[in-house]
């Protein structure tokens, strides 16, 4: 599916995986091992999103199934050049048309509590925060639990 500037949506696949990783390792503050991508990926490859284009992955978002109707969002990143250019919202929007064809009732996610952007921007996409885990990141810092009901 095309969306703007060149980019496109697709599914994750395998030869994507370096691209990816290396987009998680700069946008996102926890480290994740590289097969952890293609246990998930297999596991509901239609939760694995990516946005390509002709210079390469600018996008992903990788969810999981947690029950036959919830979801859970892992990572979610745009590239830093291309971010607050509505890439995020389309992403977004399509993941949960995926879930809504799964029969998902509800969606999930962590956010640390400093990161303003994303939690600005879960709530424009819907979402509620819904409780605190504390100590949830490596780091020690806290998350909020955000909830969106489909
Ligand atoms: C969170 C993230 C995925 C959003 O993607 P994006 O493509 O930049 O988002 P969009 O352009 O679609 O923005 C949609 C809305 O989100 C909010 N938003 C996005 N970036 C924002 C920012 N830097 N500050 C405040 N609000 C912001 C705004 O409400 C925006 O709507 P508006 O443009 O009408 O004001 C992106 O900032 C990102 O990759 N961040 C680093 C990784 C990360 O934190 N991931 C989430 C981990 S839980």
């Amino acid at each position: 599916m095309a969306i703007k500037h060149s980019l496109y949506l697709r599914y994750f696949s395998v030869d994507d995986l370096t691209q990816v990783y290396n987009l998680a390792c700069q946008a996102l503050s926890e480290r994740y091992d590289p097969t952890l991508f293609m246990t998930i990926s297999s596991s509901w490859p239609e939760g694995f999103i990516v946005v390509g284009s002709p210079s390469g992955i600018k996008a992903f978002i990788l969810g999981v199934t947690t029950s036959p109707m919830s979801a859970r969002i892992l990572m979610f990143a745009v590239c830093p050049e291309m971010r607050g250019m509505g890439i995020g919202t389309i992403l977004m929007g399509r993941f949960l048309e995926e879930c809504r064809k799964k029969g998902i009732r509800v969606v999930s996610l962590e956010v640390r509590k400093s990161n303003n952007a994303a939690i600005r921007f879960y709530y424009k996409a819907g979402f509620q925060s819904v409780d605190v885990i504390r100590h949830y990141y490596n780091d020690g810092e806290d998350a909020y639990l955000m909830q969106m009901f489909l």
